[in-house]
């Protein structure tokens, strides 16, 4: 087989061409670097400055590649831009997805993974874990474009052949090596790192959920273990070339962020005291995987904890911002 891995030199991407390509499958990338980092790639990996949206490359790569498989994870991923772009959005990651999907179906290639993201449920229930046929009420347009390409994806796989998985990643956190970090301040980790350097101390929205400590819980994964969390998949359409699958990729395990933030000082040696501030309207009180589908249909259990994941975060965000480590 030789994949295809969009959105190959972003963060999570950059993981899952490396983890890919160490189990000794033939990978190759397409990356238009609009946020991706040649440098996070191996030489030995192809890198093809280019866009998914473009259909003609797509065909030609398709082809001079012998391409088999796709792993699709170049997408807009801003919550609050696609609140205000959400034509821009619906337009890449939906739109793309079709002139993708298309090329695909016309190259004859038979298997699909596909970048999905628990924002899919919007503000789960008040449930323990959030199984996958927990209702998908997306709250904003990011949301919205994940769920539809979901949508798409498995319309396209039953129709013409296609094996297909859809991975629901929950928060993803950490990196293998301090180079692969994620270098934007999209969410918590990386908001609280940013907020000890430059000298400020963290806040937490909302001390009074209905949660043991009153913040919110939420399920981090280690972006390694995602990454292997799609070298499963991969196997899997390889080894049952039809059906589809939409699963969740978690730990099944909640961290308020109460307790983030006080391993975040114990990591950084920077132990100031939070700033409490009200809720922020919306936010559910917890959000955690069920992640047995993961282990039932994949094999997949991730391994790593949220200690390693905020250790390895922070080695990355002191490689990028080195005035962060004061101690
Ligand atoms: N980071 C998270 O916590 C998270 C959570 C759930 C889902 N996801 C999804 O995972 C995927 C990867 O996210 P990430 O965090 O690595 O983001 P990222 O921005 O680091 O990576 C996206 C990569 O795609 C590339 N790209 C964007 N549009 C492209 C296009 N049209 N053609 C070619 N390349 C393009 C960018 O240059 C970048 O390298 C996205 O689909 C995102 O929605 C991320």
């Amino acid at each position: 087989m030789t994949w295809m891995i969009t959105g190959g030199a972003g963060y999570i991407g950059a993981h899952v061409a490396r983890a890919m390509a160490g189990a000794g499958e033939r990978v190759v990338v397409l990356d238009d670097i609009s946020a991706g980092v040649p440098a996070r790639l191996p030489a030995d990996i192809p890198l093809i400055r280019g866009s998914s949206l473009d259909g003609e490359l797509l065909r030609r790569l398709f082809a001079e590649h012998g391409v088999t498989g796709v792993v699709h994870l170049a997408a807009r991923k801003q919550v609050g831009e696609s609140v205000e772009q959400p034509l821009r959005y619906y337009r890449e990651n939906v739109g793309g997805l079709v002139t993708l999907l298309e090329a695909v179906a016309d190259a004859g290639i038979k298997r699909f993974v596909f970048s999905s993201s628990a924002a899919v449920y919007g503000n789960p229930p008040d449930v323990d874990l959030v199984s996958e046929d927990t209702p998908c009420v997306p709250i904003n347009p990011y949301g919205e474009t994940k769920l539809a390409g979901e949508w798409l994806v498995r319309a396209a796989g039953r129709a013409h052949g296609i094996a297909t998985v859809c991975l629901r990643y929950f928060n993803v956190a950490g990196s293998a090596s301090p180079e692969l970090a994620d270098t934007g301040v999209y969410n918590v980790i990386p908001m609280v790192f940013d907020r000890l350097t430059r000298d400020e101390a963290p806040r937490i929205f909302g001390d009074d959920h209905p949660t043991p400590d009153g913040t919110c819980v939420r399920d981090y994964i280690h972006v390694a273990d995602l990454a292997d969390a799609h070298l499963a998949a991969a196997r899997r359409v390889q080894a049952h070339p039809e059906g589809d699958l939409t699963v969740n990729i978690g730990r099944g395990d909640g961290v308020s962020v109460r307790e983030l933030v006080t391993l975040i000082g114990e990591v950084s040696g920077d132990h100031r005291p939070a700033l409490v501030e009200p809720r922020r309207e919306g936010d559910a009180p917890r959000a955690v995987a069920d992640a047995g589908l993961a282990a039932k249909e994949l094999g997949f259990t991730a391994r790593r904890g949220v200690r390693e994941m905020v250790e390895s975060a922070w080695e990355g965000w002191c490689l990028h911002h080195p005035e962060a480590r004061r101690a």
